[in-house]
């Protein structure tokens, strides 16, 4: 049986039905003292990308521990508001703010606003110097670098949307003491998300370091270097660099600056924290001996594996001790891509059964969607040996609630 800190996640999912997130607080807790650790002994933040999971009740015992957020909206904004980040905890990263999302994070003074564009830094100067202030502004820059994860996650080259060149983010530092409403405090570089190997994120603070000296050497003051998030976890089971690889291999190349960091981890702190629990509604068999199993949860509740090929652990979470059979576990929604495992061995599912898709605690709920007119799943935040409902499940009434 499958349990998740001491609580067997068979009595989880008869308590809350399924499909179901299941999020272990020790494992986040773990995760968030592993990286904390590998970088004790130089100044650094973890400012938590809420991205990856945004659950109230997980942002709030990331903030307990002491972690700092990222921001990807003013939705992601004010959730962390909610979770009781204070302004000053929180940076706004991301491509294409509204103005209306400048005006709240200019009011709200947050620690940085990561801008994106020489065209953001002129709208955020106009509003801040219509209120009379000087936002705090770091400039995000594309390093142009091959993460080399999936192409669709991958941020830092120059042909994807995000930041400004190097040499392009040189002048506009500089141009940027003229204006009235920025003080720039920060270089700002993320160059994809579930990165495996340390070498762009060391050519990635190689070359934020570069900058910020040419730039502190004109004169230019630099309050942090924030080194995005990005560091992958095993889904596969392969070797990934630990927190502590990653410390090792940044950080002689970041010291010699005295900056303080700023670090935007996501899925390493969440991501293998979390389950999506998903009961066997119906088993056929298909040509060559194949089965579909048949489940509860679809693309609705976990996106990767449609959007990204991503793969995902699955194991029942009660075993039968049934003899194994080759299957395709797939949702039902309908569509073909709506398949959440291919070619799995497991022990030969029946109507019922429970199912854990593993490694699903970043980037599976906050992705969800009502597609189908399915609502969202339930959340579970396992605790002290307590399991207990985070965010309740939709309800139809819900699903047609904004509807006039
Ligand atoms: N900072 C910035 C500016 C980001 O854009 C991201 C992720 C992070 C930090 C956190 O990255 P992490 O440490 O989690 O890798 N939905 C995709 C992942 C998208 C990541 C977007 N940006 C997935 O399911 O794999």
């Amino acid at each position: 049986m499958l349990y998740g800190d001491g609580v067997p996640l068979a009595d989880v999912a008869a308590r809350f039905g399924t499909p179901l997130y299941a999020y272990s607080a020790a494992a986040i807790a773990a995760r968030y003292a592993e990286v904390d650790q590998a970088f004790a002994g130089y100044p650094h933040t973890l400012h938590y990308a809420l991205k990856a999971n945004s659950t109230l009740a997980v942002a709030r015992l990331v903030r307990r521990l002491g972690a700092a957020a990222d921001a990807n909206s003013s939705g992601e904004i004010e959730v962390a508001l909610r979770a009781g980040f204070t302004p000053g905890e929180i940076v706004f990263t991301g491509v294409g703010k509204s103005d209306a999302e400048l005006e709240r994070a200019i009011d709200l003074g947050l620690r940085s606003i990561n801008a994106e564009s020489e065209g953001e830094i002129e709208r955020i100067d106009a509003i801040a110097a219509g209120r009379g202030v000087r936002a705090r502004v770091a400039v995000r820059v594309n390093p142009d670098i091959d993460a080399r994860s999936h192409p669709h996650i991958s941020t830092g080259r120059k042909d994807t949307k995000f930041g400004v060149a190097i040499a392009d983010a040189r002048a506009m530092a500089l141009r940027m003491r003229d204006r009235a409403g920025v003080q720039i405090v920060g270089l700002h570089s993320h160059v994809g998300s579930q990165i495996t190997r340390l070498e762009p994120l060391q050519h990635a603070a190689e070359a934020l370091v570069a900058l910020s000296d040419e730039l502190r050497g004109a004169g230019v003051g630099i309050e942090h270097l924030d080194i995005g998030g990005g560091l992958g976890i095993p889904y596969e089971g392969q070797r990934v660099p630990s927190a502590a690889e990653y410390a090792a291999a940044v950080l002689p190349i970041l010291r010699p600056t005295g900056l303080p960091l700023i670090l935007e981890p996501g899925r390493y702190l969440v991501g293998q924290a979390g389950v999506l629990i998903t009961r066997v509604v119906d088993v056929k068999p298909q040509a060559g001996g194949k089965l579909f199993v048949i489940v509860d949860a679809g693309m609705t509740d976990l996106m990767r594996p449609m959007l990204y090929g991503a793969y995902h652990r699955i194991e029942p979470i009660v075993c039968s001790g049934a003899s194994d059979a080759l299957v395709d576990l797939v949702g039902p929604v309908c569509e073909t891509t709506d398949t959440l495992g291919k070619d799995r061995r497991l022990p030969t599912p029946a109507v019922g059964d429970l199912m854990a898709v593993f490694d699903a605690g970043a980037y599976g709920a906050v992705m969800a969607s009502n597609y189908n007119r399915r609502p969202m799943p339930a959340e579970v935040l396992i605790e002290h040996g307590q399991a207990t409902l985070v965010r309740r499940r939709q309800t139809i009434d819900d699903l047609v609630a904004q509807e006039l």
